[in-house]
């Protein structure tokens, strides 16, 4: 096993490299943040993590230690520009003794470093800035911000303990004291407030109201809003006092949704065949699985879950559950087609196929052209400007 000195020597040359990569493809646009990269020591912040494996069927997670993968190799994945996986249904791992883990979902992670540090950019950040960033996980991005603006302009929220404990640890160690709290990143710190950028590493269903008062008229809230089906993207708000306004970035880059807003476990009742009322469909299932209907899906239905399955041993039928309202559609082939059957008080497919035609006479529009406005009493998201076509965000 090499000591600290020689594993520090290697990781300079790795960080040097990563910083450059991520500079030439784009995403690091200025020295301060290259150099943030440039000195925060990864491998402090997964001295061990999972990386998925390439079995077929069914997603499978391989735990890479210095042991497991030999110490050149785990440190040369450590800066690589890969999401690791570092904790899985919110239980810690065992790491005396880490096993492939399967059909679990992963609850925090050191998010990609290209879209860490493309988030650092767009926050627009200067110097004496106070920063509040929800979604420690890690410590590794809280790490970025401590060494570009100093620790005691930094705060961060983590819900659960022990990761939390772990960011602490590497934090110390890495020489950085920002104020860790843990708790539930919505209510935000309101000791610490006010704040001139609120950054969110795990994804929203709304933007939770207490940043509106944490964040100072003029200051940036950068977070991802996501549904149950789908990541809406990410999204740049500036506050103007009671409200905040902003726009969608171009693609829409995911996190991992916030634990207190994950869908419930029941997806809800499965209708009986005789249920609701059948008519002709405009569009059939593929609006759920293509890029822009399943943004506009996901905006129409925001409590639905979907999923596919054979009915009486038939072609498969496409189900979409709302178990909130107790809503459901259920899209199934026809000689020319799909028909849909419809029950509950929200007709869904009625609002699905409303949003996708909306989307589709404007142009078919990337998500850039869509943005939020936050005020007290409701958020929507418009399409083209705030008088555009709206939808509600969920409560
Ligand atoms: C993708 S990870 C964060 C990555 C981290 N910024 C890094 O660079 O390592 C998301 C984290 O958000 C945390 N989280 C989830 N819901 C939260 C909430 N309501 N408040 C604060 N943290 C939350 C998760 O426990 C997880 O550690």
């Amino acid at each position: 096993m090499a000591s600290e000195t020689d594993i520090e020597t290697v990781a300079v040359d790795l960080r040097r490299r990563l910083a450059g990569q991520l500079q030439e493809d784009g995403w690091l646009r200025s020295p301060a943040w290259r150099a943030a990269v440039e000195a925060t020591p990864r491998h402090l912040f997964v001295p061990r993590f999972y990386r998925e494996s390439n079995t077929p069927g069914v997603t499978t997670w391989e735990p890479v230690t210095p042991e497991t993968a030999g110490q050149e190799e785990w440190l040369r994945l450590v800066y690589t520009d890969e999401t690791w996986m570092t904790q899985f249904d919110s239980r810690d791992i065992d790491w005396a003794d880490p096993k492939p883990i399967s059909n679990a979902a992963p609850t925090s992670s050191s998010t990609l470093p290209s879209l860490v540090v493309r988030m650092l950019e767009d926050l627009d950040v200067q110097d004496g800035m106070n920063i509040l960033e929800i979604g420690t996980g890690t410590g590794y991005s809280t790490a970025l911000m401590c060494h570009r603006l100093g620790s005691e302009r930094v705060a961060s929220i983590e819900t659960d303990d022990g990761v939390a404990r772990r960011a602490r640890e590497a934090l110390t160690t890495a020489g950085y004291t920002p104020r860790l709290l843990v708790g539930d990143g919505r209510a935000g710190h309101p000791d610490g407030a006010p704040y001139d950028r609120l950054i969110a590493t795990c994804g929203f269903r709304n933007i939770p109201p207490a940043w509106l008062n944490q964040v100072q008229p003029g200051g940036v809230i950068l977070t991802t809003l996501r549904g149950w089906m789908r990541s809406l993207g990410l999204v740049k708000l500036i506050v103007t006092g009671d409200s905040a306004s902003g726009w969608f970035s171009e693609d829409d880059p995911s996190f991992m949704i916030a634990r207190q807003q994950d869908a419930p476990e029941s997806l809800g009742m499965i209708p009986a065949p005789d249920d609701g009322t059948t008519r002709k469909a405009t569009y059939g299932p593929e609006v759920l699985s293509s890029s822009g209907p399943a943004f506009m899906a996901q905006l129409a239905a925001p409590d639905a879950r979907s999923f596919s399955m054979a009915v009486d041993g038939g072609p498969a039928s496409t189900f979409v559950l709302d178990s909130v309202t107790d809503s459901f559609a259920v899209l199934a082939p026809t000689d020319d087609g799909w028909q849909v059957r419809q029950g509950g008080p929200r007709r869904l497919w009625e609002a699905v196929e409303s949003a996708v035609g909306t989307w589709e006479e404007y142009g078919s529009p990337s998500t850039a052209a869509f943005g939020v406005t936050v005020s007290r009493g409701e958020q929507v998201v418009w399409l083209g400007n705030p008088n555009g076509p709206q939808w509600p965000l969920p409560s």
